[in-house]
C-alpha cells in the first residue's frame, strides 16, 4: 500500500482554543461593531483573519532568538540576515523594517511624489494606501481572467503586459517611478505569477526605463507554483527559483511576517546604492538606525532562519497542500470560491453566495460575520469595504470581486481544524437564501477604513 502524505514537522508546543455559543459570539460581534478585526482574539475559535505573524515558528527559529545581538549599530543579528537576503534574493543592500507596510513607507517616501502613476498587479492595501496619502494613483493592470473566479488557470495573478505598456505609453517616464509586481497576487485570490510574465514585465520595465519593484510577501509560495506549474522548472530547487526572480527585479519590498514564518518584520532591499542611500534616511527617521530599523536582533537572526527554512520544498509543500485541502473540500461542497485555490488562503465567492444582497450592503463581509456567528471562524473581506472610497468622487468603489478571505497561518492547525472549516462554510451555504440583508457603515476613516469600520445592520 503507498503510505499517504504526512508533514515534515512535528509539534511541541500547543496554545489552547475554546469553543462559544452562538448567543456569545452574537453579543461579542455586535459589541465588535461588526467588525472582524474588533473582535477579541479568544472570541474565536479558528483564526484565518490572516497569515501574517501568525505563523509557528520553527525549533530553529526559537533557538535562533538566543542568539541575538542587540547591538544597536553593527550588530551581528543585522549581518546574518544581510547575508541570508544577498544569498537568497541577490539583492546587495537592504534596510530591516518593522513589517511590510513600513517597508513601502521606507521606500515610497524616496521615491513618490504626488500625481505620481504606479501601475501593479491588485496592489496590496496598504500599498495603495500609502500610494494614496502621496496622493498618486496606483493603476490595477491585472490580467482581467483574475476576476473570474471560475477558470482554472495556472497564474491568475498575472499583470498584463500590454495594459502595462499602455501606461508606460500614456504617462511620461518621470511620472512612474516603478512599477509593482506583487508576488503572489494576495488581493486576487493568493494567485501566482509566472518566472515568464516576471521576465517579460521587467523587459518592458527595462525597455521604458523604469524599475521594477517586487512584492514579495509571499514570494517562496510563488516560486513553489512556478516549480509545480511552469515547465522548464520542474526540476529547480526553490532557492534556485527565487533567485532567478529576483535577479529581474531592481527593488524589493516584503512582509517577513508571511513567508519568512516570523511574528514581527520585514525589510526593503535594492540593487542601487544611490537609492539606498536616499531610503536610508527615511529609515532613520521612521524606523530605527540602518542596522536594525524596525526589528530588534533577535528578531533578525530569526527571520535569517526562516528565510533558508521557507524555501525548502517541503515545508512550503506541506502549506499548500493544507491550503488545497480545505479548497478541494468546499469544492466538493459546490461553495464558490476562486479557482485554483491561492498559496495562502482560500477565497469564497461572495457575490455567488450570496446573489441577492445588493453590492451596498457589504456581501463578502456579511458572508463573513455569518461564518463568523455559525462556528467562531474569524476571516476577511476582501470587497468593497477594504476597497475604500475614490479619493477623488468620495464614492465608494465596488470591485469586481466580493470575497471573503480565509487565510490558514503556516503550521498551525490541523487537517480536522480544516473540516470544521468546510462543515461552517457548508452550513452557511445551506442556509444562504436566508441571508437577506447586509450591513451599513456608521464610523469610518479616509484611507484604509476596515480596519477600524463600524457598521451595524441594515
Ligand atoms: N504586501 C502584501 C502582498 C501583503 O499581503 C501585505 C500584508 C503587505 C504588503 C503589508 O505587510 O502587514 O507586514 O505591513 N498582508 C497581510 C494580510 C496583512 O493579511 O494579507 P504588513
Amino acid at each position: 500500500m503507498q503510505l499517504p502524505y504526512c508533514e515534515p514537522y512535528k509539534i511541541k508546543m500547543t496554545e489552547p482554543i475554546r469553543n462559544s455559543t452562538r448567543a456569545e459570539r452574537e453579543g461579542w460581534i455586535r459589541d465588535a461593531k461588526y467588525n472582524l478585526f474588533k473582535l477579541h482574539g479568544d472570541q474565536v475559535l479558528i483564526d484565518l483573519l490572516t497569515d501574517s505573524g501568525t505563523g509557528s515558528m520553527s525549533d530553529g527559529q526559537w533557538s535562533a532568538l538566543m542568539r541575538g545581538d542587540e547591538s544597536y549599530a553593527g550588530a551581528r543579528s543585522y549581518y546574518r540576515l544581510k547575508e541570508a537576503i544577498e544569498r537568497i534574493f541577490g539583492m546587495p543592500y537592504f534596510l530591516p523594517t518593522h513589517q511590510g507596510r513600513a517597508a513601502e513607507n521606507v521606500i515610497f517616501s524616496a521615491m513618490i511624489k504626488e500625481g505620481d502613476i504606479l501601475p501593479g498587479n491588485s496592489h496590496f492595501d496598504t500599498t495603495k494606501g500609502h500610494i494614496e496619502f502621496r496622493r498618486a494613483v496606483a493603476l490595477d493592470c491585472t490580467i482581467d481572467d483574475a476576476a473570474k473566479t471560475d477558470l482554472e488557470i495556472p497564474f491568475k495573478g498575472e499583470i498584463d503586459v500590454t495594459k502595462l505598456e499602455a501606461a508606460f505609453k500614456k504617462y511620461p517616464k518621470e511620472k512612474i517611478p516603478c512599477c509593482i509586481l506583487t508576488v503572489t497576487n494576495n488581493t486576487a485570490g493568493g494567485q501566482p505569477v509566472s518566472m515568464k510574465n516576471i521576465r517579460e514585465t521587467a523587459e518592458m520595465c527595462r525597455k521604458y526605463g523604469i524599475p521594477l519593484l517586487l512584492d514579495s510577501a509571499r514570494f517562496a509560495q510563488n516560486a513553489y507554483f512556478i516549480k509545480t506549474r511552469e515547465k522548464g522548472y520542474e526540476n529547480k530547487t526553490i532557492k534556485e527559483i527565487v533567485h532567478e526572480m529576483y535577479t529581474y527585479a531592481d527593488i524589493m519590498t516584503i512582509s517577513a511576517k508571511k513567508d519568512g514564518v516570523v511574528n514581527m518584520g520585514g525589510f526593503v532591499a535594492m540593487r542601487s546604492e544611490e537609492l539606498f542611500r536616499k531610503a536610508s534616511q527615511f529609515n532613520i527617521m521612521f524606523e530605527g538606525y540602518l542596522t536594525y530599523g524596525g526589528m530588534s536582533g533577535r528578531d533578525m537572526e530569526a527571520l535569517a532562519v526562516g528565510l533558508d527554512e521557507n524555501t525548502e520544498f517541503d515545508q512550503l509543500d506541506a502549506r499548500i497542500r493544507q491550503v488545497k485541502f480545505l479548497g478541494d473540500l468546499l469544492e466538493e461542497y459546490g461553495i464558490p470560491c476562486q479557482r485554483p485555490s491561492g498559496g495562502h488562503a482560500i477565497f469564497l465567492d461572495a457575490k455567488r453566495i450570496l446573489p441577492n444582497l445588493p453590492k451596498e450592503q457589504f456581501i463578502a463581509q456579511t458572508l463573513g460575520i455569518e461564518l463568523y456567528l455559525e462556528a467562531g471562524i474569524r476571516g476577511v473581506e476582501i470587497g468593497s469595504i477594504l476597497a475604500d472610497r475614490d479619493p477623488e468622487t468620495r464614492e465608494n468603489r465596488y470591485p469586481a470581486l466580493e470575497l471573503l478571505r480565509l487565510a490558514i497561518p503556516a503550521r498551525v492547525y490541523t487537517d480536522n481544524h480544516m473540516r470544521v472549516i468546510a462543515a461552517a462554510c457548508k452550513n452557511v451555504f445551506d442556509r444562504r437564501e436566508t441571508i437577506t440583508s447586509g450591513y451599513k457603515i456608521t464610523y469610518e476613516v479616509p484611507i484604509m477604513r476596515h480596519f477600524t469600520i463600524e457598521l451595524d445592520k441594515m
